[in-house]
């Protein structure tokens, strides 16, 4: 955990693990995989292998699988996991509804009331589940979750709405069938929200190892999403590879309405996003850790972004992974950018602008919280 920081400004108190958790967060970048805490896939895993799960035997312990080569992986080694060993694991309606409502319990404990939780909906025969099933089994344990805390009138409530991910090795006809998906679940309901209102999708993401794949066979798919009125975020940039001119101008010409990790991006391409004010997901342990960026913490390029008119939302990306919390990378944020709380709240208020949904509320939330931290809402 991250060293508690002393602010600068008037009120000279300290940001700590305390602050950064109380305070109302956003996540507008979390896939689903990756954000399963390695107690829940532990839990997984120990209850296949005492129901005699072959598979699950085969597996070996999620600590290790985890961290391959005993330390964290870097974007090369970082989707083997995945493929080897998550999607290996959680791959039946049972573990993916268990682990679906765990993550947003967790999330929820760390004092984040606002989640955009993304993933790919995948097809898995060996238990009967087709693209759509996934969809409908994600959405049905939110909807349980959500529902439970309105039983329980639950006093720090989590409102969780869902993203459908298309990966870059998809072929087109795969992504035109989770844009149907996408469009069939997405909510239509123009009734005033209620105070968590029920899960449905609300837009597309473009994710996947950045080193594979053709994205202007995409183009059509992410067409069709905007028309349907759905939201579109995008893994921008990630790596040099994914970099290239051609590919960020045909991105940018879906017109999406944020953009995720924007790391290696050309100058020119930096002034049309500043110009558009798109939002911007950083993620700052992510990057450092895979080492898909130079020059530790300081080096990040939250510290540019965050000078700019363009909203930016500090994410976690893969909780699971990486074991950093949201309201630790807030705690980072302040200690490497020399944040005080009224820049710390005004950074969680950031996050809210770049939100697809929920903004109303979040506000409300944040407005009481400054009011109890007695931080003046003047910024
Ligand atoms: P899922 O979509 O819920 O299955 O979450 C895991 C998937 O998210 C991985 O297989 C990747 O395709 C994608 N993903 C997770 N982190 C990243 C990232 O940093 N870059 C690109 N794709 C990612
Ligand atoms: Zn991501």
């Amino acid at each position: 955990m991250t060293d508690p920081v002393i602010d600068n400004d008037a009120t000279r108190r300290i940001i700590d693990a305390d602050f950064t958790t109380a305070l109302p967060k956003t996540e507008l970048h979390a896939h689903l995989s990756g954000s399963i805490s390695r107690e829940t896939l532990s839990s997984i895993w120990q209850t296949k292998k005492s129901q005699g799960d072959d598979g699950a035997l085969a597996l070996g312990d999620p600590a290790i699988a985890l961290k391959p080569s005993g330390s964290f992986p870097t974007i090369l080694s970082f989707f083997q996991i995945f493929n080897e060993y998550i999607y290996n694991l959680v791959n039946d309606r049972e573990s993916i509804s268990y682990a679906t409502k765990s993550i947003a319990e967790d999330f929820r404990r760390d004092g984040v009331r606002y989640l955009e939780l993304r993933t790919t909906p995948r097809e898995i025969p060996t238990a009967g589940i087709s693209r759509e099933n996934y969809v409908q089994i994600v959405l049905d344990a939110l909807g349980q979750y959500r529902n439970d805390q309105v039983q329980m009138k639950a006093a720090d409530h989590i409102g969780i709405q869902l993203i459908l991910s298309i990966d870059r090795t998809m072929t087109p006809s795969q992504a035109h069938e989770i844009v149907d998906i996408a469009s069939k679940y997405m909510s239509r309901s123009r009734a005033p929200s209620t105070t968590i209102p029920p899960p449905s999708v609300i837009a597309l993401d473009l994710c996947g190892n950045p080193t594979k794949g053709d994205v202007g066979t995409f183009t059509s798919a992410f067409r069709r999403a905007k028309a349907f009125g759905l939201k579109l975020t995008v893994h921008f940039a990630e790596v040099p590879a994914s970099s290239t001119e051609e590919e960020l101008r045909t991105l940018l010409s879906w017109r999406p309405d944020r953009l995720g990790h924007a790391i290696h991006i050309p100058p020119d391409l930096k002034d049309v996003i500043k110009k558009q004010k798109l939002g911007l997901e950083l993620c700052l342990s992510c990057n450092v850790l895979a080492e898909m960026t130079q020059g530790g913490f300081k080096g990040h390029h939250f510290g540019e972004w965050a000078a700019t008119e363009c909203p930016v939302a500090l994410s976690t990306d893969d909780v699971g992974v990486f074991e950093s919390s949201l309201s630790n990378e807030y705690l980072i944020a302040s200690r490497e950018f020399g944040l005080g709380r009224e820049e710390v709240v005004q950074l969680a208020r950031g996050a809210v602008a770049a939100a697809f949904a929920g903004r109303e509320r979040m506000e409300r939330l944040i407005g009481d919280f400054e009011r109890v931290e007695q931080i003046p809402s003047s910024l």
